[in-house]
């Protein structure tokens, strides 16, 4: 059933685990993802970034086939339909399309316009019956060949924000989008039981999760995470499953070419990836 990630992740928070947040990229991620989380019985969270959206040709084709998949693989564990890393234009179609959750990300913002445009969609999504994230600091990663390492965020624009009423923080304490350089510092475990100070019981999320050690995950639970998401190592999995299957030349064996058998190593490869993190972030029986 899809449900708003307000309500898997207080039930996550309190119960001291995190509920993954797998993006989804097409039809075989999507229906990986889902039987991955009934077959454990675990809440699941498929984000959805603009760009992937666009390439599932629009929002409101992701959420009639997301919604078309739970019924017809009879999936009965929660499941919430969020915007990943959403613009203020992409929040509004969101909305409209039916989406159960989404993410604002006003980090680039002065603090002023980002709690502006927060509030906004804060209010437009309480009468919709949606679910917020909004962000403070940034989330590092790759750019051109430049490796940044995020700014951590401000305990203080976090509690700000916060308090607008979302139901979720994404804060940036360190973490990186992709894979981590060699040379990457860790989490600012620091940051992170400052801004849980500041904002209380709020539910918070930590991106970048491909990578990051089992300890670190750990520890960012017991400070408040509830949240993690996960992209790059899904992708890293499925094209490396791909790339042994077209290597063994199993493409040019019999039928070996028809998409239904070229993809299905790298969808195997997914499941097992969203399998090790559903037990890694103690999700797992909690549906
Ligand atoms: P990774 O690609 O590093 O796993 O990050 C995913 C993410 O945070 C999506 O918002």
């Amino acid at each position: 059933m899809l449900v708003t990630a307000k309500e898997m992740l207080e039930k996550a928070r309190d119960g001291k685990y995190a509920v993954g947040a797998f993006n989804i990229n097409n039809l075989e991620w999507t229906k990986s993802i889902l039987l991955t989380a009934e077959e454990l019985r675990s809440p699941v969270i498929l984000g959805v970034s603009e760009g992937a959206g666009k390439y599932m040709t629009g929002f409101k084709t992701v959420t009639a086939m997301v919604k078309a998949m739970i019924e017809e693989l009879k999936i009965t564990v929660p499941v919430a339909l969020h915007l990943d890393h959403g613009t203020y234009e992409g929040c509004l179609k969101c909305i409209e399309a039916g989406f159960s959750s989404i993410m604002f990300d006003g980090s680039h913002y002065p603090i002023e316009e980002n709690v502006e445009k927060t509030k906004e969609l804060v209010a437009i999504c309480r009468e919709k019956g949606m679910s917020i994230e909004a962000e403070v600091g940034s989330i590092g990663g790759e750019e051109d060949g430049v490796v940044g390492m995020g700014e951590c965020a401000d305990p203080d624009e976090c509690k700000r924000i916060a308090d607008l009423g979302i139901d979720m923080l994404a804060a940036g304490i360190g973490n990186i989008h992709g894979k981590y350089p060699a040379n990457w510092q860790g989490l600012s475990f620091e940051t992170l039981a400052a801004i849980q100070e500041k904002v209380g019981k709020m539910p918070l999320v930590l991106h970048g999760g491909t990578g990051i050690p089992e300890d670190m995950i750990k520890k960012a639970i017991s400070l408040g995470v509830a949240k993690i998401n996960v992209n790059t190592e899904c992708q890293l999995s499925f094209a490396a499953a791909t790339r042994e299957y077209i290597e063994a030349g199993k493409d040019q064996q019999g039928k070996g070419y028809d998409p239904r058998k070229l993809l299905a190593p790298g969808a195997e490869a997914i499941k097992q990836t969203v399998k090790e993190k559903m037990e890694m972030f103690g999700s797992v029986g909690k549906a």
